[in-house]
């Protein structure tokens, strides 16, 4: 079995020989191959070229026997695509502008079909890809409306969301409003990342652990779940990552979706025992890796057995791999999971 056949299997609920693995940012900062060409250009740029985003999706693969590939983009490439600016800012992180905070603020959006052109350096990233990997899963992905609305509205990354906060309160109509905008043309990009070869597809909704869960249940699952609704196919898995309590969690656990991704806080075991039906990944905390070896290998071994005879489960990790991580840490934990 191959290691697309193996993730694909693990995703769709199947228990497998061994557990596939992937890690999120498994293409990034800890790699001195991509500080070399991001030396050269700006993360947005790279982002919106095909032949430097295949190149830097390749990269990990290159060096570790990972059973999936994810494509190098951002979720904050819709948001560019909508209408707003984006850059990284070496100290503040992503930063988007104008931000969107008053009624007649979406007057700067392109419709659908014109963001949506915006959109073809991914999937033909991703073809590139697919051409070079036939072997190995594909995923591509997009943030969920939360996630990526609060940096529009916050103009950037926000530990508080303050100015989401408001906007959900005060005027759940403007805020609705950019949801509903955000689910459309997320709906278009996935259906774009599928017909360029994309296995699966992974929604990221990593902030939603920041917003009360009472604002949550009310202001934001509808539309995640209308999203997800709209994009499910049961031969193209799509996973949801959301970092979240364990009682939010058991809320995400019925959206229609084959694969929770969870974050590290989180007990898979007994995840796994309410949603049988779910294949699981994570959930690895990455400041393992930079423990000393044997130390790291406990650890992943200790995840290992706890979901063994659950049914679908994906090694990963818990939140994206950090610049910090070391090479060595990623191989030793990618064979030993590989040689299970
Ligand atoms: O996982 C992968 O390897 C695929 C590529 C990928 C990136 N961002 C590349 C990236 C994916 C799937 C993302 C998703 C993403 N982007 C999320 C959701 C996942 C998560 O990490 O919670 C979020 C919240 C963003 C927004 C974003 N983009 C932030 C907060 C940052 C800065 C923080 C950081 O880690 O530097 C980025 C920049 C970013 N996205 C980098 C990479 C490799 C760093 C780019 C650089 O400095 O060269």
């Amino acid at each position: 079995m191959d290691s697309r056949e193996l993730f694909l299997r693990a995703a769709t609920g199947e228990a497998t020989p061994r557990p596939p693995i992937w890690l999120m940012r498994q293409a990034g900062r800890y790699l001195p191959e991509y500080k070399s060409i991001r030396s050269k250009k700006s993360f947005a740029a790279l982002c919106r070229d095909p032949s430097l985003s295949c190149e830097i999706t390749l990269q990990p693969l290159r060096r570790f026997k990972l059973d999936a590939a994810i494509v190098f983009s951002d979720i904050l490439l819709p948001a560019e695509a909508l209408g707003y600016e984006f850059r990284l800012d070496e100290e503040r992180g992503p930063v988007l502008s104008p931000p969107y905070r008053l009624e007649g603020d979406e007057k700067i959006w392109r419709p659908v079909e014109e963001a949506l052109l915006r959109l073809t350096c991914v999937g033909k990233a991703l073809q590139n890809v697919r051409a070079a990997q036939p072997s190995r899963a594909l995923i591509g992905f997009a943030g969920a409306p939360l996630t990526v609305a609060s940096y529009i509205i916050e103009g950037g990354s926000s530990d508080r969301m303050p100015h989401t906060f408001k906007m959900m309160t005060e005027r759940p109509d403007v805020f609705a409003r950019l949801m509903s905008a955000l689910v459309d043309l997320t709906i278009r990009y996935v259906e774009l990342q599928r017909a360029a070869g994309a296995d699966a597809i992974q929604i990221f909704e990593s902030w939603a652990g920041l917003i009360p869960e009472a604002l949550y249940l009310e202001h934001a699952i509808p539309h995640l779940r209308h999203l997800l609704r709209s994009c499910y196919r049961p031969a193209s898995p799509l996973i949801l990552y959301a970092q979240a309590s364990e009682s939010l969690w058991r809320r995400l656990a019925d959206l229609p979706v084959q694969v929770l991704s969870v974050n590290s806080e989180i007990n898979m075991p007994r995840l796994a025992a309410l949603r049988t039906d779910r294949a699981l990944q994570g959930n690895l905390d990455p400041r393992w890796l930079l423990a000393p070896k044997p130390v790291l290998l406990a650890e992943a071994a200790r995840i290992v057995a706890g979901m063994s005879g659950q049914g679908g489960f994906i090694f990963n990790v818990g939140r994206g791999l950090t610049p910090d991580v070391p090479p060595e840490g990623v191989r030793a934990l990618v064979d030993w999971v590989a040689a299970l």
